[in-house]
């Protein structure tokens, strides 16, 4: 039985993409957004419970996407509804964990170019830390903080942040105790997590795993797909 799950979160409506359509459904190279996100997930060394987390109105779909995925039986595909945020779509995931799972990783199905090995780092950097463990990349650009009337007030120190990504992978106990003591709206598990007390350790990300937001990150997305460096 599988000792880890990935939980990929695709039920969010896409409204900033602009298509009319919730983003994991839309088509990227002739497959969808949720197609492609689940291609690494059935390449992992370890088989994972997959658990796919979709609009109401897209389960049967999201059930047969992710078996011709899988390309044979999967038995460990499990697909449920989401809910108005994300994280309460995290939570619907959590809901469903078979009780052999011990590590839990939470995948943004918008991310969906992330190499297969950006997850097993994750899963070896939990594993061996007894931690969560998150991907991130070092900031290029300057950042400002600015005052509300579009004025720079700072510069902050960018050598200080970093970018952060998913999949987001942690201890199980760990995740479970933060959902269940979360209170405000989180923008990712991991400041949930650290929330609750937890110690997250960022870990190399991967470019490749950029999330697709605006129609120009699709086109992005396209290209890299075409030029098949992927
Ligand atoms: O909106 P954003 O791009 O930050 O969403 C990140 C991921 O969370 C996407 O893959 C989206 O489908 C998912 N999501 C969700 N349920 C929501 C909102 C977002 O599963 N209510």
């Amino acid at each position: 039985n599988p000792t880890v799950a990935v939980i990929v979160v695709a039920a969010g409506s896409g409204t900033r993409l602009g298509l009319g359509q919730p983003k994991a459904f839309v088509s990227l190279g002739g497959r969808s957004i949720l197609s492609r996100s689940l291609d690494a997930l059935f390449a992992l060394d370890d088989e994972a419970q997959v658990i796919v987390v979709v609009p109401e109105d897209r389960l049967d779909e999201a059930l047969s996407t992710a078996q011709d995925v899988a390309g044979a039986a999967a038995p460990y595909v499990t697909v449920v509804a989401g809910g108005e945020s994300r994280q309460q779509s995290v939570n619907a995931g959590l809901a469903v964990l078979l009780p052999s799972v011990q590590t839990v990783l939470v995948h943004d199905a918008a991310r969906a170019l992330t190499p297969v090995a950006q997850f097993e780092a994750v899963i070896d950097a939990v594993r061996q830390s007894g931690y969560g463990a998150i991907p991130g990349l070092p900031v290029s650009d300057t950042i400002k903080r600015t005052d509300g009337f579009g004025l720079a007030v700072a510069t902050v120190d960018r050598s200080e942040l970093a970018a952060v990504q998913t999949p987001q992978g942690f201890p199980r106990a760990q995740l479970e105790q933060a959902y269940a003591a979360a209170s405000d709206d989180f923008t990712d598990d991991a400041a949930l997590v650290a929330e609750a007390g937890f110690a997250v350790a960022v870990i190399h990300g991967d470019a490749l795993a950029f999330k697709i937001t605006t129609a120009w990150d699709l086109r992005r997305a396209e290209q890299v797909i075409e030029s098949a460096f992927v």
